[in-house]
């Protein structure tokens, strides 16, 4: 067992996920205060004019807003070094194209940092976590247009220059390379078409989808110039949502399949935020499916002196790929696959693998040779609160517990890892339902689907354990 010294323990959140206080502090409208409600079998629905009878979760969502201090008390107490979160675009520049931030939206993460700094937690911020200002949806399509980018570039510098002094450790993007799936269209790219009906699948174009992509990538290049401009100490690392590929059988073809699927998925937007350059097979890519994108004179030099410190992840679990034969699929967080005989599910369907985190560990450590962080691993889970107010969650122990061991064995095999911040410290509202009972949280929110509970919090079995884990450096599990 032998996580090095100062790795950065902690856990992860998005903003829409859990802040609530929809407009409060003059914030503007975001994508998803726009994203109803859903389960697993009723599809979350975007609507274009907030609906006064529908339910739109992150209005409310947990109420970060108003506990923050609360929340990240807790958090000290676990031991965190690290917390990750995200900055509601739409906080700071309520359309995304004023000048002028908004001070308020400033005022309230200068609280946020200054609060986590007094218990010597370390911030890792996101700058945009599947969310922007709705405006940049309603005006430009997002990011098709290049405008966009420009706007993205002026709230990523305001940021840089505001907490110089309180954060270190910058993430651009969330889960980059959902912008590589049909249902990265919305809240990666901020694309919405009249012809979608459904947040998940929505209208695909592959053109303007890829074409939106460059300019995320080249937005994420110039944040990391302008951080390493700002503060030289600045690390910037890029995001993305790792599913770990196996083929079905050793079939050749299946093997073919998992190569193609993780070059279009899992490495292409790492490739190019790491080496700062379009990869051959992707450029083969386009040429086979007609894509044909604008790229400016000098956008690749902006790739090239915008190239990420570090690498970061998420990983919830791994999928199977098969070229051919009819088997039984799984679910994922917006790319499934084919189940794996070898594997257990989640409540969701979500397949889960310890030791793929420890390959997966391995493979991004051979491929890109710099510092790598785990920024989201978790177990969304149906919690029970007991009579006596407990929730005796061991499932979600043994989820972490097993994962933390694979982590200890991949940084025994030479893994540069530096921290891993599990999802979720909280309760909060799942991405792809919109749930409030899909629950991650070491600490248990008092709040329904329906509505009901009073927000309090209270401490999960979790929550006990992984103070030790902290507390041992790992070592206790
Ligand atoms: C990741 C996202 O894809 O998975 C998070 O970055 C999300 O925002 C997490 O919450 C878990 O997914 P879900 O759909 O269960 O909330």
């Amino acid at each position: 067992m032998s996580f090095p010294k100062g790795f950065l323990w902690g856990g992860a959140t998005a903003a829409n996920q859990i802040e609530g206080g929809y407009l409060e502090g003059r914030k503007g409208d975001s994508i998803s205060d726009h994203i109803s409600g859903g389960s697993r079998s009723i599809k979350r629905r975007f609507t274009r004019v907030i609906e006064a009878d529908t339910f739109y979760p992150s209005h409310e969502a947990v109420d970060f807003y108003h506990h923050y201090k609360e929340d990240i008390r807790l958090f000290a107490e676990m031991g965190f070094k690290a917390f990750r979160m995200s900055i509601t675009w739409s906080r700071i520049f309520p359309k995304g194209i004023e000048d002028e931030p908004n001070e308020a939206g400033l005022k309230f993460y200068d609280d946020i940092f200054d609060e986590c700094l007094k218990h010597g937690i370390e911030p890792i911020v996101t700058l945009m976590h599947f969310d922007m200002p709705y405006f940049l949806l309603d005006h430009y399509q997002g990011f098709c247009s290049r405008e966009v980018v420009r706007h993205f570039v002026r709230y990523a510098e305001t940021i840089f220059k505001r907490y110089k002094n309180k954060v270190k450790y910058w993430i651009t993007f969330n889960e980059i390379n959902f912008a590589c799936l049909p249902s990265g269209n919305l809240e990666v790219l901020g694309i919405y078409d009249d012809r979608t009906t459904d947040y998940t699948d929505p209208y695909d174009d592959l053109n303007k989808r890829y074409q939106a992509l460059h300019h995320v990538l080249i937005a994420s290049a110039e944040a990391v110039n302008a951080a390493h401009k700002i503060n030289p100490d600045n690390k910037v690392g890029c995001m993305i949502a790792h599913v770990t590929l196996y083929p079905r059988t050793c079939s050749p073809k299946d093997m073919i399949k998992v190569q193609d699927l993780d070059h279009l998925f899992n490495d292409f937007c790492g490739d190019v935020q790491v080496f700062g350059t379009y990869p051959a097979y992707m450029k083969n890519y386009y040429k086979a499916h007609n894509i044909e994108i604008n790229i400016e004179e000098n956008d690749m030099d902006i790739l090239k002196e915008g190239c990420v410190d570090y690498y970061t992840f998420s990983y919830y679990m791994s999928n199977c790929v098969s070229a051919e034969g009819d088997y039984e699929t799984s679910a994922g967080n917006l790319l499934g696959g084919v189940k794996n005989p070898y594997l257990k599910n989640s409540e969701w369907g979500w397949q889960v693998d310890p030791i793929g985190l420890r390959y997966t560990l391995n493979k991004l450590n051979d491929r890109y040779g710099i510092p790598l962080m785990i920024v989201e691993n978790g177990l969304g889970a149906v919690d029970e609160l007991t009579a006596d107010r407990k929730i005796h969650d061991e499932y979600r122990i043994s989820y972490l517990k097993d994962h933390i061991k694979q982590m200890s064995k991949a940084v025994d095999d030479g893994v540069n890892l530096i921290g891993y911040t599990m999802w979720s410290p909280i309760d909060l509202i799942s991405s792809s339902t919109g749930e409030m009972k899909k629950r991650y949280g070491l600490i248990y929110i008092n709040k329904n689907d329906d509505g009901m509970g009073d927000y309090s919090r209270i401490k999960k079995d979790s929550f006990y354990w992984y103070k030790k884990c902290i507390e041992s450096n790992g070592e206790i599990l």
